[in-house]
């Protein structure tokens, strides 16, 4: 990705000392950590614990308190709203509430990024809108209007709105949310499809231990289409991190054997 005007760092995110509080209660007190490129970070923590608040200061939607907020090496924290587009493009986000646009097809919805940017030429955004509603399997579903999805199909086509600028970086919250196990795991499918096929880096926050625990040992299979456990078919394992928020504050990041070898307490709840 060498969008003009940013840096070729090849950290794709940073926290350095971040802080924020909300009136009196102080939410993030000194995070610091780094994204790797192609790593996703599962990111845990109890109700109010923060991690939504974290989502949203990475993708510039909030602003810190104090600390520096890197995306590819330039601090996002200091910028006006104005000077945030390039970073916002770098970044594909699926919040648990970005309900699609009711009054818009699927293929408006998808392609509402496309002309927030500027593309203007019709041919190209039909092409990169049935590009990204193929990669989540939802083509057929282009002149449909959301009403007449299924939650599940609904949730998939805004991960491909979020896609469809091509982000190397993507931000997932509790994408799996709400759906039946079934859904859900298609939602997973994606996540993994994008991180090892696209080889997006990316944070994903999560209720659901299973899906935390799939995503860490399983990888895509282009040939069958579905997840298979790493290690198999000669894969490596997926590159996955997890991070635990606790009384505003980094509790523990590790890797999924850290987390199960600590037996800690506190840290079991996320596991079991
Ligand atoms: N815009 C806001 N204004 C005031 N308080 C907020 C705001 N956003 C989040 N909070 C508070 O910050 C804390 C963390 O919220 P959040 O990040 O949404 O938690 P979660 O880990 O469940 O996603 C909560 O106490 C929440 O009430
Ligand atoms: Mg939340």
């Amino acid at each position: 990705m060498t969008s003009e005007g940013l840096t070729t760092s090849t950290v794709p995110i940073e926290l350095r000392n971040v802080s924020i509080s909300f009136g009196e209660k102080q939410v993030l007190s000194d995070i610091s950590f780094q994204l790797s490129c192609g790593e996703t970070l599962i990111l845990l923590g109890v109700t109010g614990s923060g991690k939504s608040v974290l989502l949203k200061l990475i993708a510039g939607l909030l602003k810190p308190d104090s600390g520096e907020i890197l995306i590819r090496g330039e601090n996002i924290a200091p910028l006006p709203e104005s000077q945030l587009n390039p970073f916002r493009k770098l970044m594909g986000v699926v919040f648990q509430e970005g309900a699609l646009f009711d009054s818009l097809s699927v293929y408006e919805n998808v392609a509402y990024p496309l002309r927030e940017s500027g593309l203007t030429d019709e041919d190209q955004i039909e092409q990169a809108v049935r590009q990204v509603l193929s990669f989540v399997e939802m083509e057929e579903a282009i002149d449909k209007m959301p009403a007449q999805l299924s939650g599940g199909m609904r949730r998939r086509v805004s991960v491909a709105r979020a896609i469809v600028n091509q982000p190397s970086i993507m931000l997932y919250d509790s994408p799996t949310a709400g759906l039946d196990p079934v859904t859900a795991n298609t939602i997973n499918i994606l996540i993994a499809k994008l991180r090892d096929i696209q080889r997006v880096s990316s944070i994903l926050v999560t209720q659901r231990v299973q899906d935390a625990l799939y995503l860490s040992t399983y990888v895509y299979s282009p040939e069958r289409h579905e997840l298979v456990p790493a290690n198999s078919d000669g894969r490596t394992r997926p590159s996955t991190r997890f991070m635990v928020l606790r009384d505003s504050q980094i509790y523990f990041l590790g890797t999924r054997e850290d987390l199960m070898r600590l037996k800690d307490p506190y840290l079991v709840r996320f596991i079991s």
